[in-house]
């Protein structure tokens, strides 16, 4: 990872700049950033996972010490304090010595509460980027993650610096690793929670270290959007898999998904190639200029296409649109930034103060409305889905005269689609992580 370090430097100084824009702007000295805390469960002394500050890991890869402070101002070199308690209890991190820790003054805290003597003793014009509060006032601090700087570190944010896209590539070649497994299980007739568990291992990923919670759905349970469950006995019969699963490096996401069908000939067969397709293209249509929300109306479109083309509906591809069918069987939007979260943040902001750019009317699952610029990742990941309650509601209005219910019914069985890629925006050309790295 020698690239990695000689990139750093980079992405340090784009960030210091960041800073020290927004800081002169709100008439702020610096920013005191929360790595966080680690959390009680209720009336017990577990803790749950550490989910690290996204504007602490944005400066550093170090995801998993809680207790720990950024105390920056865009021109001084940053400074960390870095928590490492004398504890037999845990495993105490070890003294920072990897390529990023030359870019900090480093204090080693002890104990949590002794943190304040490590910050500016003038409080009043510094703000506390975190999540607690209650810590923040207590220590004195009066501006707490001041809007107007946190929707500028989101807007920009969606311009990956290099340090940023090696990690991003990484994330990717871990996920594929993953999905290359799962594929292989699920011909094998594994079980849900098999699959999960190859997927695992391949990624030498914990259950904690994933991004997010992984999608391993087989069959019917393909038409469960947000399906986290893994269920122990493999079914019966394996018709279809789809696989939502991520990798994190450096704190860093991937978020890949992948359909497949067991018998790899047939109706839903012809469906996968036909989605794939579609997201091939929607893929290849991302464009420095665009709005992100065009594409997800052209994916309705694609849809509408697919669902016409199939003889699922009984209706032209345009008609289908325009009687809104398509949600039924694509009811969630068609991607979103990518890279310190999931989720990137700042996908509906129209510029640097967050105006709020809000879905097409009808959408309002659509996350990212943004315009599309060099710099940014997305994911793209259209689907097609026979989920019960939604097709339960198209039966009770005028355009269930439209469906072919024989169709849909046989393949309810098969749960749904989706495909989804990675895909970096250059100034001349896109970079498709996910299908640079063969995971077709
Ligand atoms: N895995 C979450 C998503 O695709 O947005
Ligand atoms: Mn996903
Ligand atoms: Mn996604």
């Amino acid at each position: 990872m020698e690239k990695l370090a000689g990139l750093y430097a980079e992405h340090i100084a784009t960030l210091q700049k960041r800073t020290r824009v927004i800081l002169e702007r709100q008439g702020l000295d610096g920013l005191v950033i929360h790595s966080g805390q680690a959390k009680r469960q209720f009336l017990d002394d577990m803790y749950y996972p550490f989910k690290v500050n996204p504007h602490f890991k944005a400066w550093l890869p170090v995801i998993d010490n809680p207790h720990s402070w950024l105390v920056v101002n865009g021109n001084d070199k940053p400074k960390l304090v870095f928590y490492r308690p004398v504890d037999f209890w845990h495993k105490v991190p070890d003294e920072p010595n990897d390529f990023w820790a030359e870019y900090f003054d480093i204090e080693l805290l002890v104990q949590p509460d002794q943190v304040e003597k490590f910050l500016p003793y003038d409080k009043a014009t510094y703000a506390y980027i975190g999540e607690y509060l209650e810590v923040a006032q207590a220590l004195g601090f009066t501006h707490m993650n001041p809007e107007p700087v946190l929707n500028f570190f989101h807007y920009h944010r969606a311009y990956k610096t290099n340090y940023e896209l090696v990690c991003l590539r990484e994330a990717n070649r871990l996920a594929v690793l993953g999905h290359t497994a799962a594929k292989e299980a699920f011909y094998a007739k594994a079980s849900e929670y098999d699959i999960q568990h190859a997927y695992l291992m391949a990624t030498h990923h914990a259950e904690n270290d994933t991004p997010y919670g992984n999608i391993v759905a087989l069959n019917e349970n393909c038409a469960i959007l947000h399906y986290t469950h893994f269920n122990r006995h493999a079914p019966a019969t394996h018709r279809s898999f789809l696989i939502d699963a991520g990798a994190n490096f450096h704190g860093y996401a991937a978020d890949i998904t992948r359909t497949y069908d067991f018998a790899r000939s047939g109706e839903f067969h012809e469906l996968i190639v036909a989605m794939d397709e579609h997201q091939i293209a929607l893929g290849k249509a991302l464009a420095p200029g665009k709005l992100y929300g065009e594409l997800h109306l052209d994916c309705h479109q694609r849809v509408a296409e697919v669902l016409s083309r199939f003889n699922i509906v009984n209706l032209s591809a345009d008609d289908i649109v325009s009687k809104g069918i398509t949600s039924t069987f694509f009811p969630h939007g068609l991607g979103h930034h990518l890279g310190l979260q999931v989720h990137d943040m700042g996908g509906f902001m129209a510029d640097e103060s967050g105006t709020h750019q809000a879905p097409p009317e009808g959408h309002p699952f659509l996350r990212c409305t943004r315009r599309i610029e060099a710099g940014q990742v997305f994911t793209i990941e259209p689907g097609l889905y026979f989920i019960d309650s939604l097709l339960g509601d198209l039966k009770a209005t005028d355009n269930a005269q439209y469906i072919n219910w024989k169709k849909v019914d046989a393949l309810r069985p098969f749960g749904g689609i989706r495909i989804e890629d990675n895909i970096i925006v250059h100034d001349s050309h896109l970079e498709n992580m996910t299908r640079d790295l063969k995971l077709d």
